[in-house]
């Protein structure tokens, strides 16, 4: 069949090196797309948001499946677009309804889809500008550091934790007065969680789920986990701290009533679900729904599934999940992310890039673009990352590491401690 896939990050390169090597992929479309999935597919210059465009390149190519990256369509319903148009409907789009996507679109919604569905999470309330005295009072009762965010979407900067009561108050005010625009006119404050973050992947056809591999991301620009948060500086997978123990209740308490919950209300949903949560002492709670895979936990996680993900992506929208499951494979992936000088403010693009040696090693494009005359050329802020597998995790980060040693650009930045986390605390048991 022919395929769509809308986006242009690593995620997306990641998820196209995948499609391509299905048996069931004839063509592969990606919109926009990057250097790299250039070399997976054929880019198309489509705007993802312009639905209609979408919708007419996908019938005169006679796309069967799109598969959708990010969430901004989804959010802004390109799932509810294809349904609702008859010579649409038969294109299968792997991605949740409007309603499904709120889930990430709007944090006061996820919780209150938590809080019916006893999912577990940080105790919360949504206040307004007219309800600002009352979030004032409600973050009296909180103890320090106070977690606040934006109720829609923001960039992923929507979401501030204040040391102390005092900031967190201004912020609260700035944010009910329009910091982040329409995104903060509503503010979810809640209680903050202390402990190990970890980014959990499912599959859902609305009523069943495969649960794929769980990854590690490491969101901060400066190694330590200091400085600025960023789209994600890498990503590992497995995780060692998420044992079998640790799934088993992560599956029980939060993925089953999520799915069952969504089946319950109705809510068509057909894709992937990020859970990203917090373990506190053993135990899992939900920071956040996302509606999409996360980046650059798909740079990790999808080169370890080793089923044919464009069957599954079939069964998913015919609803028949149940009868699937997954292979994965059991070596450890690292994938270590090489940005922009400068990245997460501002930063240089079209800077010539060196690839290097070729040793066998993922090399996944993030913000990357050909001139005229074919050389790569930066074009974002995370620009490539290099994924390696093996059998160990020291293994998978020297090879990760050897391969992004080898590529050169002017500016180029990356952490040098992704992983090291995970090893000490393997060593220590
Ligand atoms: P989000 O944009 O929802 O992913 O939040 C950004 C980051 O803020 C998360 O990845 C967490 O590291 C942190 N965070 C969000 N909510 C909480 C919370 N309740 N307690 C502690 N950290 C949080
Ligand atoms: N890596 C986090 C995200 O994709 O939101």
């Amino acid at each position: 069949m022919n395929i769509l896939l809308l986006g242009s990050g690593g995620r997306e390169h990641a998820m196209a090196h995948k499609i391509a090597q299905s048996a069931q992929c004839s063509h592969l479309y990606i919109a926009p797309g990057n250097a790299g999935t250039a070399a997976e597919g054929e880019n198309v210059a489509l705007d993802m948001m312009d639905f209609g465009a979408v919708g007419e390149f996908a019938l005169h190519h006679h796309v069967e499946m799109v598969v959708v990256g990010p969430e901004a369509p989804l959010v802004a319903g390109i799932a509810d677009h294809f349904a609702a148009i008859p010579a649409l409907k038969h294109i299968m789009v792997i991605g949740p309804s409007k309603q499904g996507a709120m889930l990430e679109g709007s944090k006061d919604y996820a919780k209150a889809f938590m809080q019916r569905h006893k999912i577990p999470t940080a105790r919360y309330q949504t206040f307004t500008i007219g309800t600002l005295s009352d979030g004032e009072r409600f973050l009296d009762t909180l103890k320090a550091p106070y977690v606040l965010k934006a109720d829609g979407l923001a960039a992923g900067k929507g979401v501030l934790i204040e040391p102390d009561l005092v900031t967190a108050k201004a912020h609260l005010r700035e944010m009910l007065g329009g910091k982040f625009g329409d995104a903060s006119a509503s503010v979810v404050i809640e209680e903050y969680l202390d402990g190990i973050e970890l980014s959990v992947f499912v599959l859902t056809d609305g009523s069943h789920y495969l649960l794929l591999p769980e990854a590690k991301d490491y969101k901060r620009i400066g190694e330590g986990d200091t400085g600025l948060n960023t789209g994600g500086m890498g990503s590992i997978s497995p995780v060692p701290f998420a044992d079998k123990a640790f799934m088993r209740k992560v599956e029980e308490r939060i993925v089953k009533p999520t799915v069952r919950g969504l089946r319950d209300e109705k809510i068509d949903y057909c894709g992937f679900i990020f859970i990203g949560l917090m373990n506190c002492g053993g135990d899992p709670y939900v920071i956040e729904y996302n509606v999409r895979m996360g980046d650059p936990e798909t740079e990790s996680v999808f080169p370890r599934i080793k089923s044919d993900m464009v069957h599954l992506f079939e069964q998913t929208a015919r609803g028949n999940l149940d009868g699937c499951t997954l292979e994965v494979d059991s070596r450890t992936a690292a994938c270590v992310m090489m940005v922009a000088g400068g990245y997460p403010e501002t930063y240089r693009k079209g800077d010539p890039i060196d690839l290097g040696r070729d040793d066998g090693t993922l090399v996944f494009h993030c913000g990357t673009k050909r001139d005229t005359e074919g050389r790569l050329l930066t074009a974002g802020g995370r620009v490539l990352c290099a994924t390696a597998l093996a059998s160990t995790l020291p293994e998978a980060l020297l090879k990760s590491y050897n391969r992004s040693q080898s590529i050169v650009w002017e500016g180029k930045y990356q952490r040098r401690d992704i992983g090291q986390d995970l090893l000490r605390m393997m060593q220590q048991g």
